[in-house]
This record gives C-alpha cells, sequence and structure tokens, in this order.
C-alpha cells in the first residue's frame, strides 16, 4: 500500500493570504489530505512559509522590523490562521529553518559535483543609499520607448516592453527613491536547465493521463519556448548562504535565489517535522527517499503561476542531484479565483483575506463555497451575491436543514432515541443503491483531485436525502401509522450520521457537529473501506440522539449589501 505525500504551495511571508491564494493551494490540499487520512491512508501534509527573497526583506523594512524577527512574527499569525481554518498541516514549517537552509545547500553541492552549475559574470545595479544591490524590477526610471516615467527596470508596464535596467533614463531606487545608483559586476551562479530538457519532456509525457491540461500545457510551453539557465544566487543579505567550497570563491556574501530554497523546503518542513518529535533522519526520509517510489504517492497543490517552478525548476534540482530522491506524481494546478472579474490583491489590499473572513462567518461557509467553485477549468468570479446564493441553497437549504427537520422530528415524537420499528422497504432499498452509487462517484472524484465535480456529487448526496425524507415524510405518516414513521425517521438519523462521515473532508467543523448529533465523533472520521452506503442500516434501536444548534445560519441581502460596501462590489473594468 502506498504512502501520500502532500504539499501545498507555500504562501509567501509578506502578510495574511487572501481567498485566492487559499483556495489555489492549501484548502484543496487540505481537503485531499483528509480524504487520505479519512481512507486510512499513512498520509504527511506538509507546508511552511516561504520567507526568503526581495518582497520579505522589503515588508520588514516597511513594517520598520528585522527581517528575521518579522518573519518569526508573520509566520506565527499564518500558523494560527490556517489552524482557524481547519488546515491539518501535519507540519507548518518555515523556508527559513536551520533543516532548510542544510538541505538546500546540499542541494547545491551536488548539483555543482555534477557540473551542473556554473558562475557566470553580470551586471547588477547597486544603490549607495541603501548600500546594497536592487533587483531589476526595484528600478524604476524613464522608459527610452515610450517616455513613460515610472517604468520598471524589467519591463516598462506601460508599452509593455521588456527592459534592461541599464535602459532606463534618470534611473533611480524604487524604494528610496534615490538616483545614486551604478552597474557593478556580479558573479552568480547558474544552473544549467537546458541540459535537462529531454530528460523532463519524457517525464512530463509520462503524465500525460494524470495532471490536468493546465498542468501540461504550461510545463510543455516552458521547453518548447527553450529553457534557458537560470540564475540561483542573489545579493541578498537575507536567504540560505551560498557556501564557500561553491564557486571558487567568487561567490562570498551571496545567498540561493528564493525560487531555489522555497521547493527544497518542502523536504526542510519534513525534516523540521521529524526532528519536532525527536525522531531519526528514517523518519523523514521514507517520505522523500522510499526505498522504492511507489511506495509514495506525491501530490503537489498550487495557482497556475507557480507551475513552471515545480515541473520545470524543482525538478531539475531533484534530478540533477544525482540522488534517488523523490519526484512529484500528481500536480494539481488552479487558475486564479478573481474577485468581481478582477485580481485579488494583497498590495492593494483588494478582495477578502483570510483573517477578515473568520471575522464574518465560520470557516466551513467559505470552505464549501471556494472548494464548490475552485477554479479548475477556468477562472471563477467572487462574489457576494453568489457566495450568499450558494451558501444559503447548499449548506443553509439543503443539509442544514436535513439534519435539523430529522433530528427535531425525532427528538418531538420519539423521545429523541433511534426508534426500532418498522422495517426497511423498497424506497429504502432505492436510496441505498442511488447513494451506493453517487458516493462511489463522489470518492472517483476524489481521487482524480476533480474538487467541483467532488463537491457537486455530495450536494446531490445530501439532496437525494432531502427527497427521501419527503417521500417518506414521517411527520405525515405519524398520524396514522407509527412504524411506518419510525423507519423514515430510522433512515433519516442513519443518512445524518453517513452525511458526518462523508462531509469531513470538506467540512470538516460542521461534520463534526452533525456527527456528534448521532454519537461523538472521532478526530479523523474514517470511512467504510467496503460500500458507504451500508452506513444506512447500522444505528441501534434506543441509541439517543441530540439536536444540534442551526448548523448553517442564511446569509441576509442586508449582509450582502454591507459587504459590497465594505469590501467594494463593483465589476472590474
Ligand atoms: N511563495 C510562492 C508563491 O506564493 C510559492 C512557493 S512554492 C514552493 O507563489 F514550492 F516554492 F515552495
Ligand atoms: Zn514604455
Amino acid at each position: 500500500m502506498t504512502r501520500f505525500l502532500i504539499t501545498s504551495a507555500l504562501p509567501y511571508i509578506n502578510g495574511v493570504k487572501h481567498l485566492g491564494n487559499l483556495v489555489g493551494s492549501m484548502l484543496p490540499a487540505d481537503v485531499y489530505a483528509r480524504f487520505r487520512r479519512a481512507k486510512g491512508d499513512d498520509t504527511l501534509f506538509i507546508c511552511a512559509t516561504d520567507e526568503h527573497g526581495t518582497p520579505a526583506e522589503l515588508a520588514a523594512l516597511e513594517a520598520g522590523q528585522d527581517v528575521a524577527i518579522y518573519c518569526l512574527e508573520q509566520h506565527t499569525i499564518q500558523a494560527d490562521i490556517g489552524a482557524r481554518f481547519d488546515l491539518s498541516w501535519d507540519f507548518f514549517g518555515r523556508s527559513s529553518s536551520q533543516q532548510n537552509r542544510e538541505l538546500t545547500q546540499h542541494f547545491a553541492r551536488a548539483l555543482w559535483k555534477h557540473g551542473h552549475l556554473e558562475v557566470r559574470a553580470t551586471k547588477q545595479v547597486y544603490s549607495h543609499v541603501e548600500k546594497r544591490f536592487l533587483p531589476d524590477r526595484y528600478v524604476i526610471g524613464t522608459c527610452p520607448y515610450c517616455g513613460y516615467d515610472r517604468a520598471r527596470g524589467d519591463q516598462c508596464e506601460n508599452c509593455t516592453r521588456v527592459l534592461d535596467p541599464t535602459d532606463l533614463i534618470d534611473p533611480r531606487s524604487a524604494v528610496s527613491g534615490s538616483s545614486e545608483i551604478e552597474i557593478r559586476d556580479s558573479a552568480h551562479l547558474f544552473l544549467k536547465q537546458s541540459e535537462f530538457v529531454e530528460q523532463l519532456r519524457v517525464w512530463i509525457s509520462s503524465h500525460a493521463n494524470d495532471w490536468p491540461n493546465l498542468v501540461l500545457s504550461i510545463a510543455r510551453k516552458w521547453l518548447d519556448e527553450g529553457l534557458r539557465d537560470r540564475g540561483i544566487t542573489r545579493d541578498l543579505e537575507w536567504g540560505v548562504p551560498v557556501p564557500d567550497d561553491i564557486g571558487d570563491g567568487q561567490l562570498k556574501g551571496k545567498v540561493f535565489y528564493v525560487w531555489f530554497d522555497a521547493p527544497i523546503e518542502y523536504i526542510g518542513a519534513t525534516k523540521e517535522w521529524s526532528d519536532a518529535r525527536g525522531k531519526s533522519d528514517s523518519e523523514w526520509q521514507r517520505w522523500w527517499r522510499p526505498a522504492s517510489p511507489e511506495d509514495v504517492t506525491y501530490f503537489e497543490f498550487m495557482a497556475k503561476d507557480n507551475v513552471p517552478f515545480h515541473t520545470v525548476g524543482f525538478p531539475v534540482t531533484i534530478l540533477g542531484s544525482g540522488e534517488n530522491w523523490k519526484l512529484v506524481d500528481r500536480v494539481k494546478g488552479f487558475n486564479w479565483l478573481t474577485y468581481y472579474g478582477g485580481k485579488f490583491s494583497t498590495s492593494q489590499k483588494r478582495g477578502v483575506f483570510m483573517d477578515t473572513a473568520l471575522e464574518l462567518l465560520p470557516t466551513d461557509y467559505w470552505r464549501w463555497y471556494l472548494m464548490a467553485n475552485a477554479p479548475e477549468n477556468a477562472d471563477s468570479s467572487f462574489t457576494w451575491e453568489h457566495f450568499a446564493a450558494v451558501v444559503n441553497k447548499d449548506l443553509a437549504d439543503v443539509l442544514g436543514n436535513f439534519v435539523n427537520r430529522v433530528t427535531k422530528f425525532c427528538a418531538a415524537r420519539f423521545d429523541g432515541k433511534v426508534p426500532g420499528e418498522g422495517s426497511y422497504g423498497t424506497k429504502e432499498t432505492a436510496l441505498i443503491a442511488e447513494l451506493d452509487r453517487r458516493i462511489a462517484q463522489y470518492e472517483e472524484h476524489l481521487e482524480q483531485v476533480e474538487f467541483r465535480k467532488a463537491l457537486a456529487e455530495l450536494r446531490a448526496i445530501w439532496v437525494a436525502g432531502n427527497e427521501y425524507l419527503t417521500r417518506a415524510a414521517p411527520w405525515i405518516a405519524i398520524k396514522t401509522d407509527r412504524a411506518k414513521a419510525a423507519v423514515g425517521v430510522r433512515m433519516g438519523l442513519n443518512l445524518v450520521h453517513l452525511f458526518g462521515h462523508l462531509s469531513w473532508p470538506v467540512i470538516p467543523s460542521a461534520a463534526r457537529v452533525i456527527h456528534n448529533a448521532i454519537m461523538e465523533a472521532p478526530d479523523i472520521i474514517p470511512w467504510a473501506a467496503g460500500p458507504m452506503a451500508r452506513f444506512l442500516d447500522q444505528l441501534g434501536a434506543g441509541q439517543a440522539i441530540r439536536v444540534p444548534d442551526v448548523l448553517f445560519a442564511k446569509i441576509t441581502d442586508e449582509q450582502v449589501a454591507e459587504w459590497q460596501a465594505r469590501f467594494g462590489g463593483e465589476e472590474a473594468s
């Protein structure tokens, strides 16, 4: 039996993430991890904050904090908000950890030893005021082509021409505005990615049937456009230092580029996890260096801008090391979630962020909406109207109402105990057959990480329960035939129990409340090995049940209006 290793793209350290970030990486990874655990599989779900690079340094500068302290604080904030969203990481590490530093240096040494790295002379912009090199996009000036006066050193936003900072007229630092800058020679390490094109092509093609088209097309586009060798070091202070034994002494004081060390932190965080539990190296290595690659099935979740780094960049690091590290098996990529058709933006604070979301409503409202509308085959648009409609219909009317109706009626007419009278007839047999089919579908969609389809099926399962109850109508039967009413209530309670199990990967908090109405829920609410619908004839007569509080409150028109006014609701132009 294979073990399941699951990673989510590492959220960048510079502030709380928005719902678009959440639905494109951490949340689907969590749903999948919970599904595997429910199935009883040996599962490890790893995430971490991505802490190096210029954006971290600049965010710390803006906050007036030392970058290491800034990162520690922000890590704690993100860990807390993740836990409150019920993201069930086995470990939430930090790319600035000692473990990642050692692993990053290890990979660099291996690549160097095998001749895949080369020192090359480059020209970089140095700012005298900041006393540091500036990455191209932090140099601004006048575009030589169109005269736009805030063109960035990598590209002019106005005319879209790709630029080199040396092209700019009146160049200055975007950070301080100072024009005391000069171009200096600086040696850097390059990873000769071009040597791996054929190997990558073969590997990517071997996944033609199990990676989404979005992922395959992005990966192939990169190869088709000719893979450029990649600079993997930077003139920064904050990062993993390049060890002295690489680069013949020309790389003193430099650090690795954030995109080199960040994916290695998937491994680093796994070692952080096993170190934190006082285990030996074999504990994390059994995930990353299994005796045979089939022992571990490795899933990665990410938004589409991350796909090149996971289908090309990180695999080159792994392959080039010449060591038997685990390569990813399934890459699940996502399109964008937009906010009224426009961008969610961290810098412009547009859209809804994870912390504010939880101030408005509990986690499962968001988890359900986001996963049911995940941007899988195309971008999808968040609007408050759509959010309210989905929550009110799926969660309040269908699921919440069902649980409420059944448990309340049982409390009122059967003393809050599972009634034992009567036996299942054709209505019940038909329902069990239908649910057997649907549950198999639901499970298959989850296996294939097709979340929209999976959640549509889960909703259909809830609907089937509702329709059954309407047909069985125990509140009418009770007037003339108590045994008949008892059968409907018994099936209804069994359905409530089943829904607690099936819903747990997606809406874990609500699923616990639902399950607890029937009997106390374990930490991981497990799925049965055989057909799940046999759950439907399980509850013993006389067992006491509880009526839970209202599971999902409806979102009112007033709330929609208030949130639109507060967060902005206009269509983006
Ligand atoms: N921090 C990156 C982003 O937000 C993702 C890094 S994923 C990793 O786009 F693999 F590099 F860690
Ligand atoms: Zn221009």
